[in-house]
């Protein structure tokens, strides 16, 4: 982290505890230089660096990327496995930044469906960096919402028939704890770059009530000007959890 820069941004008022990110446009941006999908991607790493670097100098409490989701699995193969490699090199690359600026790392995903070497590496960086007590960082990897949700109820099931829960006690919030991210603020925004409007199978049982920014931005070229601003619009909203608060009430009668 450079010290240096004098344009530190600062943490913002009512900034939200926990950002979703689905770094979108990679192989378009590379499309357009005339390049390799892998070269958008690599270019990708390195825009997800600056924005880690943003959210620890404003404080973020936790910031989750989507790096590669269930479906992302057929692609060409080769792509896979550039990607896979490039993962790899990343974690590496990354490990003492992610040290020295306090981050505690975490994946969330199937890790089953990785490469061997990736997914010990994926697992020194969570155990080198869960002491922590900085930004919370999450690589969603492997990963996809609904996959979440079913192998949630499987553990369900097997803690039911081994008499752990009774199902008749099942809410919103015990069953939170069967899925991924459970020990993570609620999932405040989601920011989905490259103009696609979808959530694409990303953290579907956290986004009940997040709040969701689209810009046509390509990853690549996601300023932190951008994620700033997008920050602070979502700060100055108002969000009510389906609620009507007693004011508004009161201006309408
Ligand atoms: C989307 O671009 C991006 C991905 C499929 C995942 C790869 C993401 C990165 C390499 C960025 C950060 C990675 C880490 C490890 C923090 P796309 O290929 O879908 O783009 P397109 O829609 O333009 O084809």
């Amino acid at each position: 982290m450079s010290s240096s820069q004098n344009n530190h941004p600062e943490t913002i008022p009512n900034q939200p505890k926990h950002v979703g990110i689905i770094m979108d446009g990679n192989g378009r941006w590379a499309k357009i230089r005339g390049k390799r999908r892998i070269f958008g991607h690599e270019a990708g790493v390195l825009k997800a660096r600056e924005l880690v670097e943003t959210a620890v100098k404003i404080k973020l409490e936790a910031l989750t990327l989507y790096a590669f989701s269930s479906e992302n699995w057929s692609r060409p193969k080769k792509e896979v496995s550039g990607l896979m490699s490039l993962f790899e090199k990343t974690i590496e690359k990354y490990t003492s930044l992610l040290i020295d600026n306090n981050v505690r790392f975490k994946t969330a995903g199937d890790p089953s469906t990785l490469p061997d070497v990736l997914k010990r590496k994926l697992e020194q960086m969570e155990s080198i960096t869960s002491e922590n007590s900085g930004l919370k960082l999450t690589l969603a990897i492997a990963y996809g919402g609904q996959q979440e949700i079913i192998n949630g109820i499987k553990k369900l099931i097997d803690d039911h028939d081994n008499q752990i829960i009774d199902v008749n006690d099942l809410t919103v919030e015990s069953f939170n704890e069967y899925l991924s991210f459970n020990d993570l603020p609620e999932l405040d925004l989601i920011i989905r770059t490259s103009g696609e409007t979808r959530l694409s199978n990303f953290m579907l049982w956290q986004s009940a009530y997040s709040e969701i920014h689209f810009t046509e931005t390509l990853w690549p070229n996601f300023e932190e000007q951008e994620f700033l601003e997008i920050l602070q619009t979502y700060s100055l909203s108002e969000r009510r959890f389906g609620n009507v608060d007693e004011d508004t009430e009161l201006k309408e009668a």
